[in-house]
């Protein structure tokens, strides 16, 4: 996930029990010429591995090249994006735009294999860019005709929000299609939506995005579900008071002091959603400068909702509003604008 599956992200979700992490996308033309910036997003420490590193690009040339220079680093897989939905990508014919041009992503497919040394290559595809075209089995078979050595699938179209519930059915049908193995991706929040997909879609495994924010215990959960029948069961608040600073203190590590603490702020806020008293959060937490004081907000509130202190909350309101939209609380909010209304007041 852009601008969020760092290194301190990243380490968490496999010391939680994550298979298989990703590197933030990075532009292979980024990487061909050096840019210092993409090459840092690409890094990743050894005891990361298993890692995959995902590129965005549309040129053949520059994609070979890029997946030459990624190679040395070792990655275990290097991924095409075929999925990003964002404007200014969409634009530069990268991303999801490569969903309506088949024979390209199959030689872009091609190409990457070309330049990677035998490290694996995989895709990430989206259904299609819009309704008027699904695209997803054409492209799987692409993928696979050129050496791809398998496929995820975010069951959404390029113009689907995420208020659209995605069509897992489509991840079914190309797993009927094509041979290599098919990771199927989109809404899930819990260990039982992951069964529920490897049922009802036959996929070889699962990727999970929003799921994981603030929740790595969705990885641990699920291996203890799947592999030992182990019901999930929440963390406790001490748990994630003490997973909040040692994210926080990753962060510190990887950044600085100052460049670390809006990350943070945003992942505090996805570990506590799951507690109540999220509006008096919000409104401390932005307010903080410091690390020291973003530890301190972190232990005070973990000790309120340890007391109760926090009345029943609407949890479930905020839970629908963080699947819709992950920085939940950048929306028009009718509750924390009235919170924060009669603060002044
Ligand atoms: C903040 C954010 C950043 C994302 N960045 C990327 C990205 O760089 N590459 C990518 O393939 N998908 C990216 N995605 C899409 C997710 O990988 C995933 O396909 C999508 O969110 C559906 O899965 P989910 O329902 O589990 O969230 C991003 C999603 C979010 C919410």
């Amino acid at each position: 996930m852009a601008e969020i599956s760092d290194a301190p992200f990243r380490r968490i979700a496999k010391e939680y029990g994550a298979g298989l992490t990703f590197t933030q996308m990075v532009s292979a033309d980024g990487i061909v010429k050096g840019n210092f910036n993409t090459l840092r997003f690409a890094t990743f420490h050894k005891s990361e591995k298993p890692i995959g590193i995902q590129v965005l690009g549309n040129d053949e040339t520059t994609l070979r090249d890029a997946a030459a220079k990624l190679s040395s680093l070792n990655p275990d897989v290097i991924d095409l994006n075929c999925g990003c939905p964002v404007t200014k990508v969409v634009s530069n014919k990268m991303g999801a735009w490569l969903l309506n041009d088949p024979p390209k992503l199959g030689k872009l497919v091609k190409a990457l294999v070309e330049g990677s040394n035998g490290v694996p290559v995989s895709v990430k595809l989206r259904l299609g860019m819009d309704g008027g075209r699904i695209t997803v089995l054409e492209n799987a078979k692409r993928a696979e005709d050129n050496g791809a050595a398998y496929i995820a699938i975010h069951a959404r179209l390029r113009s689907d929000k995420y208020d659209v519930d995605p069509a897992w059915e489509w991840i079914a049908k190309v797993k009927e299609s094509v041979s290599i193995p098919v990771v199927g991706n989109g809404s899930v929040f819990t260990p039982f939506d992951a069964i529920k997909m490897i049922e009802e879609t036959g996929c070889d495994s699962v990727m999970v995005a929003r799921g994981a924010l603030g929740n790595p215990f969705i990885f641990r959960n699920f291996n203890n579900l799947f592999e030992k029948n182990i019901q999930p069961s929440p963390p406790d608040v001490d748990e994630v008071k003490n997973l909040a600073i040692k994210h926080l203190n990753l962060l510190v590590k990887e950044y600085g002091e100052i460049n670390s603490l809006d990350k943070a702020k945003k992942n505090i806020i996805w570990y506590f959603r799951v507690f109540g008293g999220i509006t008096e959060l919000l409104e401390q937490i932005f307010k903080a400068k410091t690390e020291l004081e973003l530890k301190e907000i972190i232990i005070n509130h973990s000790d309120k909702i340890k007391n109760n202190f926090y009345p029943e909350e609407d949890l479930d309101y905020y839970y629908k509003k963080f699947k819709n939209r992950v920085l939940f609380w950048l929306e028009e909010d009718e509750k924390l604008t009235k919170f924060l209304n009669a603060k002044v007041a």
